[in-house]
C-alpha cells in the first residue's frame, strides 16, 4: 500500500509553523508500523508556494521551507532501510510562472518561447480587455485560463492559477527536459512517480471555445481539455526514455474525468504507459446536478457500489485500480462518508477502511486517515489557506451567492480539510510544531492523535495495521475477483474476492443504524471470521457500521 505525505502538513522539525523533510524522517518508524511499501511525497521542490508547492520553480531542488537535498537524501535511506520505497510527485502539465523556462518564454525571441502556450487575443478584441482571452474556458481555480502579458501582448494558458503556465507538450525539446528531470531523480534513488494531472498534457489543437456552463460566460468543461489526441504517444514515449517499465518504477497518473476504458487503454501491461491512474469518479458521487465539487448532495450508498465495482469489474483481467477514498485534494473520508460524531467516529473510519482494502488495486492511505481524522471544522472563509476555496469564495459572493450557503460547502469539500497538521499527540499543536502552525489544528486532537491511538488496541490506526498485514499475507486480497451482492442494499456495502477455491465475503454496514445480516449472502456455515471491527457471535445483527471479513467454508 502506498502511503501520501503532504510534507507542509506532516510534521514540523524546526518550528517554523511548516511541516518539513527532517520532520518526515523523524516519522518513519510510525510508517513502518503501519506496514506502508511505498511513500508517495507531494511536491518538496523549490516553489513560490503559490499553489503549496504544485507551483515548481526549481524541478532539482528542495524548497529551503522543507530542508534541503541532503534530507531528500536522508528520506530516501531512511525508508530504504526500512523496505519502503520513495514515490515523487511529478507535475510537469505546467511549472510556475517563476521558473526560469517561463522567465524566458516571455521573451518573444527566445528559444524558450514555445515551451509555454501563447496566443494573441481574440480576433476583433483590444488585448488585455474583459472577453478577449483566446477561448472562453475557466481555469479549475475559477476566472479564465488565460493570463495577459503587456510586455508581448499575448496571452498564456493556465488550466490552473495565473502562476502555474501550462507547458507546450508539442515541442520536443520540453519532453526532452521532464525526462531528463526524471532520471536525475531515478539516479538519486527515487523509485516512481505520482503523475499530476497528467491527462492534460497533450492539448487539442486548434484551441477552440466550448459551451458557457460557469459565471463570467466562461466555459468550466474540462472534456475540453482532457485525453488529447497525444496523450498515449508522450505516455509511451515517457515511459521508454525513462525506464518505467525497463527499471520497474513504480507510476500513478493523475487523470481528470477518466473513464474505465481509458483507464484500461493507459494501464493495460502491453500499453507501457503508466501502472494505474488515479480516477475521480468516485470522488463525484456526492456532487449534484450542476456537477461541481461545491454542490453536495448526500452519499447514496448503490451510486457509490456501482461505480466502485464498475471499475473492479472493468479492470479485473487488464489494467490495475488505485484504490482511494482521502488525499490532499479531498475532505477526510469519515466527515464525507462515514459519520464522525464522537460515538461513531471510529467505527465508520475502520468500516470504510475496510470496505477500501478489500477491493482489488493498490490502497492508498493519506497521512491521517488511519488515525481517522476528522474535516478541520472551519467557520470564516479568513481560516482557510488553499486558493482553490478562497477564490470560489470570492467569485460566487461576488456573483451574488449566499455566504453561509458558501462557507457551508466549504466546510464539507474544502481541500483544506486534508490539509490540517497532523495530529501526533495531545499536546497544544498536536505534536506538529512547536511554534504557530500555517494552518489551524483541529480542536479534537486532544483525543484524535497518533500515540493515543498507537496505545489503544481498538483504534482506528491497529485496524488499518491489520488490513494492510492482510493484503501482505493473502493473495486472495491481492489478486482474488471482486463480485458485488446486493447492489441496491441502501446500507450494505457487502461482496466477494474469490481465487482459486479460496473465497472471502466482505459486509460493512455503512450506516449509523444497526442492520440485520441479509437473505442473499452466501452461506455463512462453516465460515471464520479474517477481521471484524466489532466483537460479534454469528447471526448476530450487524451494529452500526460495523463491517467483517469472513473466509468463507
Ligand atoms: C492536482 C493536485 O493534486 C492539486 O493539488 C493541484 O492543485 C493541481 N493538480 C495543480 O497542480
Amino acid at each position: 500500500m502506498v502511503y501520501q505525505i503532504y510534507p507542509r502538513s506532516f510534521a514540523d522539525s524546526d518550528g517554523d509553523g511548516v511541516g518539513d523533510l527532517p520532520g518526515v524522517v523523524a516519522h518513519l518508524d510510525h510508517l513502518s508500523a503501519l506496514g506502508v511499501d511505498v511513500v508517495w511525497l507531494s511536491p518538496a521542490y523549490r516553489s513560490p508556494m503559490d499553489d503549496n508547492g504544485y507551483d515548481i520553480s526549481d524541478y532539482t531542488d528542495i524548497d529551503p521551507l522543507f530542508g534541503t537535498l541532503a534530507d531528500l537524501d536522508a528520506l530516501i535511506a531512511g525508508l530504504h532501510s526500512r523496505g519502503m520505497k520513495l514515490v515523487m510527485d511529478l507535475v510537469v502539465n505546467h511549472t510556475s510562472d517563476e521558473h526560469p523556462w517561463f522567465v524566458d518564454s516571455r521573451d518573444v525571441s527566445s528559444p524558450k518561447r514555445d515551451w509555454y502556450i501563447w496566443r494573441p487575443a481574440r480576433q476583433g478584441h483590444e488585448p488585455g480587455t474583459p472577453g478577449a482571452e483566446p477561448t472562453n474556458w475557466g481555469s479549475f481555480f475559477s476566472g479564465p485560463a488565460w493570463q495577459f502579458d503587456p510586455a508581448s501582448g499575448q496571452y498564456y494558458l493556465h488550466l490552473f492559477s495565473a502562476k502555474q503556465p501550462d507547458l507546450n507538450w508539442e515541442n520536443p525539446a520540453v519532453r526532452h527536459a521532464v525526462h531528463d528531470m526524471m532520471r536525475w531523480w531515478v539516479d538519486r534513488g527515487v523509485d516512481g512517480f505520482r503523475m499530476d494531472v497528467i491527462n492534460l498534457i497533450s492539448k487539442t489543437y486548434p484551441l477552440v471555445d466550448g459551451p458557457v456552463n460557469g459565471p463570467g460566460g466562461l466555459c468550466y468543461d474540462p472534456s475540453m481539455v482532457v485525453e488529447g489526441p497525444r496523450l498515449h504517444e508522450f505516455l509511451r514515449e515517457l515511459n521508454q526514455e525513462v525506464g518505467i517499465d525497463d527499471r520497474e518504477l513504480f507510476s500513478v497518473g493523475e487523470m481528470i474525468l477518466v473513464d474505465v476504458e481509458q483507464a484500461r487503454s493507459h494501464t493495460a501491461a502491453d500499453a507501457h504507459e503508466v501502472g494505474m491512474v488515479f480516477t475521480f469518479e468516485h470522488m463525484s458521487i456526492d456532487a449534484g446536478a450542476s456537477g461541481t465539487k461545491w454542490d453536495v448532495v448526500p452519499l447514496h450508498l448503490p451510486a457509490l457500489k456501482a461505480n466502485l465495482a464498475q471499475w473492479q469489474e472493468g479492470l479485473a483481467d487488464e489494467g490495475w485500480n488505485s484504490l482511494y477514498f482521502e488525499n490532499h485534494d479531498q475532505p477526510r473520508s469519515v466527515s464525507r462518508f462515514g459519520d464522525d460524531s464522537p460515538e461513531f467516529r471510529v467505527a465508520s473510519a475502520k468500516t470504510l477502511a475496510t470496505t477500501l482494502h478489500l477491493l482489488k488495486g493498490t490502497p492508498y492511505v493519506y497521512q491521517g486517515q488511519e488515525l481517522g481524522m476528522t474535516n478541520a471544522g472551519f467557520t470564516a472563509i479568513e481560516q482557510y489557506n488553499d486558493l482553490e476555496s478562497t477564490r470560489f469564495f470570492a467569485e460566487a459572493s461576488a456573483a451574488g451567492g449566499d455566504p453561509a450557503q458558501l462557507l457551508g460547502a466549504i466546510a464539507f469539500k474544502s481541500r483544506d480539510n486534508g490539509r490540517t497538521p497532523m495530529q501526533w499527540d495531545a499536546s497544544p499543536q498536536a505534536g506538529f510544531t512547536t511554534g504557530e502552525p500555517w494552518l489551524r489544528v483541529t480542536p479534537n486532537h486532544d483525543t484524535v492523535n497518533a500515540a493515543a491511538a498507537i496505545a489503544d488496541p481498538g483504534s482506528v490506526f491497529h485496524h488499518y495495521r491489520a488490513l494492510i498485514d492482510l493484503r501482505h499475507q493473502l493473495e486472495v486480497v491481492r489478486q482474488g475477483r471482486f463480485a458485488l451482492l446486493l447492489p441496491d442494499d441502501e446500507h450494505l456495502f457487502c461482496f466477494t474476492r474469490t481465487l482459486g477455491d479460496e473465497a472471502l465475503l466482505v459486509v460493512a454496514n455503512w450506516s449509523s443504524s444497526p442492520v440485520p445480516l441479509p437473505a442473499g449472502l452466501p452461506s455463512l456455515a462453516g465460515a471464520e471470521v479474517l477481521l471484524g471491527t466489532h466483537a460479534f457471535s454469528p447471526g448476530d445483527d450487524l451494529a452500526a457500521w460495523e463491517s467483517r471479513i469472513y473466509r468463507l467454508a
